[in-house]
Order: C-alpha cells, then sequence, then structure tokens
C-alpha cells in the first residue's frame, strides 16, 4: 500500500500518474474530494469494483456513485434529461449527484444491477486530476467500512482500510465534511435521496420544487429503500448518543447526578459542563466539517453516554440532524422523562 502526500489545490503530476497506473490495472485508489474521502475503481471495471466492496464491506446491493469531471462524461454513463443538461452545467462541479437512468457501460457492479445510476462531478482537484488523466469515470464510496463514520482525513481512511488499500493519497482534511446530496431526477418532481451541503433551498433555485420524504431527514428506516444505501445503518459509534431537544445542560447535570459518565458535543454555543467536551463549531459549517471526527472520538472517550443538542433542519442543518439521527440511532430527547427512556439499560 502506497501513502502518497500532496497539495489539494495544486495535485503532485506525479501523485495522479501513480493513482491512475492503479486504477487502469484494476486497483483501488483512496482520495479525498471535497466532501470526504473516497474508494475509488475505474468505473469500468468488474474487478476493481469488487475489491472496492470487499474493503469496505459493503453489502453488494448498494450501488457506488460514479464521479465524471463533466456533463458531457456524464452522459456517456447515464441519460441526462435535456432540461437538465444547463442546470448541471451550473451547479457542477459541487456536491450534488443526481440519480439518472443507466446507459449500462459502468460494471454492473457498482450500479448494483439497477437501471440507474447516480453520477456526480467533485469539486476537488485532485479526482478531477485522476478522472482527467484517465480519460474516464471513477466510482466510489467514502473510504469507510461499512457502518463507520465517513473519513474527512486520510488518517481515517488509514484507521479503517489500512492494507486494504492500493494507494491513498493523502490531500489534507475535506473541505466540507458531509457526503453530497443526491436528488433522484428519474422522478417529478425530484425526489431527495440524501440531504447534504448543496441546500435543498439552494438546489431548489435550480431544481425547481424538489420533495423531501421524511427518510432523507432520517426520520424513518425506509421499508422500501428510496436509495438502496438507506436500509442499512450508517455513522454508528459504539457510545450511545442522544439527541437533546430541550436545555443541554439540565440534561447533563441531571446526568451525572445517576453517576452516568457523560461526553457532550457542543454545537453553535450550546455546550455544558461534563466528564469530557468535544467542541463541534461555532457555526453549522464548522459543525458539518467537524462532525465525523467528532464521532470517532467519541468512542475513544470511554463514557456512557454522549449527548447533542439538536439542529434546526434548515439549510445545511438538514444534513447535520440526517448524520445525527443515524449516528444516534433514533434516540431523541425533549424532556429529561425521554432521556431516561433513551439511556442505555445499565444502571
Ligand atoms: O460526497 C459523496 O457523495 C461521497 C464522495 C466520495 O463522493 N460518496 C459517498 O458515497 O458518500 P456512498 O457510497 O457512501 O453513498 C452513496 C449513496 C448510497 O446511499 C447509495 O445507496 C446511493 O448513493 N446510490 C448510488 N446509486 C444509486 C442509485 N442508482 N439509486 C439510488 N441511490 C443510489
Ligand atoms: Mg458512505
Amino acid at each position: 500500500m502506497l501513502l502518497l502526500r500532496t497539495d489539494p489545490l495544486a495535485p503532485d503530476r506525479d501523485v495522479i500518474r501513480v493513482a491512475v497506473d492503479a486504477l487502469r490495472r484494476d486497483g483501488i485508489v483512496a482520495a479525498p474530494t471535497e466532501t470526504v474521502y473516497g474508494l475509488f475503481t475505474h468505473a469500468q471495471s468488474d474487478e476493481g469494483c469488487a475489491k472496492v466492496f470487499k474493503a469496505k464491506g459493503r453489502p453488494p446491493d448498494n450501488p457506488l456513485i460514479v464521479h465524471v469531471n463533466s456533463v458531457e462524461m456524464a452522459e456517456t454513463v447515464g441519460y441526462i434529461p435535456d432540461e437538465l443538461v444547463d442546470v448541471l452545467r451550473r451547479v457542477w462541479p459541487g456536491p450534488i449527484t443526481v440519480v439518472v437512468r443507466s446507459r449500462g457501460v459502468v460494471s454492473r457492479c457498482v450500479t448494483a444491477g439497477l437501471d440507474t445510476v447516480a453520477v456526480r462531478a467533485p469539486a476537488h482537484p485532485i479526482p478531477l486530476a485522476i478522472i482527467r488523466e484517465l480519460e474516464a469515470p471513477i466510482a466510489g464510496p467514502s473510504a469507510n467500512k461499512a457502518g463507520r463514520p465517513s473519513p474527512t482525513t486520510a488518517a481515517h481512511v488509514v484507521e479503517d482500510l489500512d492494507g486494504e488499500v492500493d494507494v491513498i493519497i493523502d490531500g489534507g482534511p475535506t473541505f466540507l465534511g458531509v457526503e453530497s446530496t443526491i436528488i433522484d431526477v428519474t422522478k417529478k418532481p425530484p425526489v431527495l435521496l440524501r440531504p447534504g451541503p448543496f441546500t435543498v433551498e439552494e438546489l431548489e433555485k435550480y431544481f425547481g420544487h424538489i420533495e423531501v420524504p421524511p427518510v432523507a431527514r432520517g426520520l424513518a428506516e425506509a421499508d422500501v429503500a428510496l436509495a438502496p444505501g438507506m436500509k442499512y445503518r450508517h455513522y454508528a459509534p459504539s457510545t450511545p448518543l442522544i439527541i437533546i431537544h430541550f436545555d443541554l445542560k439540565e440534561a447533563a447535570k441531571d446526568l451525572k447526578t445517576r453517576g452516568v459518565r457523560v461526553a457532550v458535543l457542543c454545537a453553535m454555543g450550546r455546550c455544558a459542563d461534563a466528564d469530557a467536551v468535544i467542541q463541534m463549531g461555532a457555526d453549522l459549517y464548522e459543525v458539518a466539517k467537524n462532525l465525523y471526527k467528532s464521532l470517532r472520538d467519541l468512542d475513544r472517550l470511554g463514557v456512557d453516554v454522549g449527548l447533542v443538542p439538536a439542529i434546526e433542519e434548515m439549510g445545511l442543518g438538514l444534513a447535520v440532524m440526517n448524520r445525527l439521527r443515524k449516528a444516534a440511532g433514533h434516540r431523541e430527547a425533549r424532556n429529561i422523562q425521554d432521556l431516561l427512556r433513551a439511556l442505555p439499560n445499565k444502571q
């Protein structure tokens, strides 16, 4: 396994060539995008794709995102509706993935046999340089083990996938910290499958009205998954996490008097005294950027429970709450009684 460091804004050509050589030989490469690190294969390589699923421990029915560097390249992979060609030219490169009908040219392993394909152009010089040099799309999920928080640094990738990847490119921390927004544009109006950094409010200026089903807020597990990935549990720290909809200080204090060891994940000025404190950030952008690192850190503290304040579900807050709900396994408390019910039963 090669670990290569490069400047994210001016990637070293030799580093890009090493990655592209590995991809041409059906190898797998971890590299940053603007959202989280991805684990990439040549999109047409059955063998490379199989390696991605194996390294990640991902169920085979959960398809990968195909990453391109232009709308033209996207059109070689899927059928882009005419009215969306100009829209995609304006929003790409960027953290927005569209699900379209597939042309069936990428590996069936990548699309998990579906007749649709998820495509995006990442706004990060490293994957864009790889795609340009390879002259082909690359497919990949987030570079974490299935069920772990997504990686926002190369160290997180090493933590999860050491020895299982051919090349890891360390391009420093990612810029945004939560995965791309996904919308299904085969539906009219388009349906939000996963909230992300490109907010629904902003996207509606380009795509018109977008439907937001409860599953996209992380409120329900889809019985029939809208995005195949939705039926799997995600981002779960092993320390129980509870979302607090009332006074965080009151919650932390009450648990303390009961002898429960508590870590508080502070966000946007909401914090409390506790056995351990993790600072997520003063504004939504910092909170999004530090979210997955904070969840990884929580498990290192050896506390009984983590508390995190509820975030208003507007703008980027929708993406943050979706991840927090999944990490919390739907433990949410509106008052002390709820909080006691949500505690892991061990006292
Ligand atoms: O920001 C991101 O999107 C990152 C970076 C690496 O690009 N990628 C990422 O990939 O988050 P992953 O595999 O962790 O999440 C992709 C999601 C999964 O929930 C999957 O089920 C969904 O996209 N997906 C892929 N193809 C789909 C399709 N044809 N229809 C519906 N959902 C699809
Ligand atoms: Mg993922």
